[in-house]
């Protein structure tokens, strides 16, 4: 049994987020801009993606140093096709405990059952508005809020929740949100609604500070309408802060990796969709395993390799954020997924 890793801060190795695709039917002002992610973007060609078994192979790699969590991502991750084959291979591998995804919710009424007849565990479907103009003009391809509504209903519908529902705030674009949002998911059984700070990830959003509501200020809000009481995370490391609402009505989580970073606690490995590790949302530049896994690189090298990469890394870029550090090259999100 190799040893479990840990990295120059005193981290272990725990959380391994995998994207599947770099491509996505929605076009996210805040993640890919159109005027970036246009006609003539050069998305990953498909002989440079991981294959289904190279996936395996490399979560298999991850498991056996520790990692007991994966996630799916993209891009978007239901346009991977047959991605249920991937998610039945994922779920049998020894020590891994929870698969879960992270969707923009599209094509998920249409997915969800065989999703949760391969094993998947659990979905969360990213929705920024209830309001089909804001929501439109957020996802910039007209794509209308009931047919998210319906995807989360159909995995509650196949047992995959409780549905964690996140939802990027911005200044001026969707704060008038907030209360719509609470409100509605407050009603809705094993929903889980989270509300993430607008963050500087990759260099095409344009992010600027003054664009993000903080998480203070929006349970602030919600509290002001629904007391809210702090409650204590379901795991170490956990990157939701949890709030009850005090008349029983669930719950709501706040992401705080702008205002309240949470580095300290990152478990967390990312693996582009042509096989980059990355050991932190902001880095530049991933380790490459697809090409060692090509050349023919065995499994105890594999190991060695990733093993090696995580006692190298001392990411925290979150909580060293200054005015400059958001000029730095760094990877897209939808390269890495979130
Ligand atoms: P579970 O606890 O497994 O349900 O998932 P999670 O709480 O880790 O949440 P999820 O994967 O849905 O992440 C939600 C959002 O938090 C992401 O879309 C990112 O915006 C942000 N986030 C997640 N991990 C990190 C991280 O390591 N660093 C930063 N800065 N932000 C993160
Ligand atoms: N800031 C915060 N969250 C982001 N996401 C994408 N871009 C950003 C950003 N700039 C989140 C989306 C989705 C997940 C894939 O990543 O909301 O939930
Ligand atoms: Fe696509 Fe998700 Fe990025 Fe929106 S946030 S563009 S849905 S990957
Ligand atoms: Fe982890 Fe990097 Fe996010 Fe900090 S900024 S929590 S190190 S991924």
């Amino acid at each position: 049994m190799p040893t479990q890793p840990v990295d120059l801060l005193g981290r272990r190795l725990r959380d391994l987020r995998i994207s599947v695709t770099d491509r996505c039917n929605f076009r996210c002002t805040y993640c890919m801009p159109r005027e970036v992610f246009g006609k003539d973007f050069v998305f990953m060609e498909r002989a440079a993606l991981l294959t289904f078994e190279e996936i395996e192979r490399i979560a298999t790699a991850f498991a056996a140093q520790g990692v007991e969590k994966l996630r799916l991502t993209g891009g978007e991750p239901l346009l991977r096709r047959d991605l249920e084959t991937l998610v039945s291979k994922l779920v049998a591998i020894d020590g891994i405990r929870d698969v879960a995804l992270t969707t923009n919710g599209a094509l998920l009424a249409r997915k969800a059952q065989s999703l949760a007849d391969a094993g998947l565990t659990r979905v969360t479907v990213s929705l920024d508005s209830l309001d089909d103009e804001t929501f439109m003009s957020l996802n910039d391809v007209g794509f209308p809020v009931d047919r998210v509504l319906e995807g989360i209903d159909a995995a509650l519908a196949a047992g995959l929740g409780p549905v964690k529902v996140n939802m990027v705030v911005k200044r001026g674009v969707n704060e008038q949100d907030i209360l719509p949002m609470a409100r509605y998911f407050r009603e809705r059984p094993q929903t889980v609604l989270r509300f993430i700070e607008f963050m500087d990830v990759g260099t095409t959003n344009g992010w600027q500070l003054e664009d993000v509501v903080s998480a203070a200020e929006i349970v602030e809000r919600i509290g002001a309408e629904f007391p809210l009481e702090p409650a204590d995370p379901l795991y170490p490391g956990e990157v939701a802060n949890r709030f009850r609402y005090r008349d029983g009505a669930g719950e709501i989580g706040v992401i705080a990796s702008v205002t309240q970073p949470f580095c300290g606690g990152c478990t967390r490995a990312r693996i582009s969709a042509e096989g980059r590790l990355y050991t932190c949302l902001f880095a530049a530049r991933g380790h490459d395993l697809r090409e060692l896994i090509r050349n023919g690189a065995t499994d105890a090298e594999l190991l060695d390799a990733i093993g090696g990469v995580w006692r190298r890394r001392s990411d925290r870029y979150s909580e060293i954020r200054t005015a400059d550090t958001p000029a730095r090259e760094r990877v897209e999100m939808s390269h890495i997924g979130g």
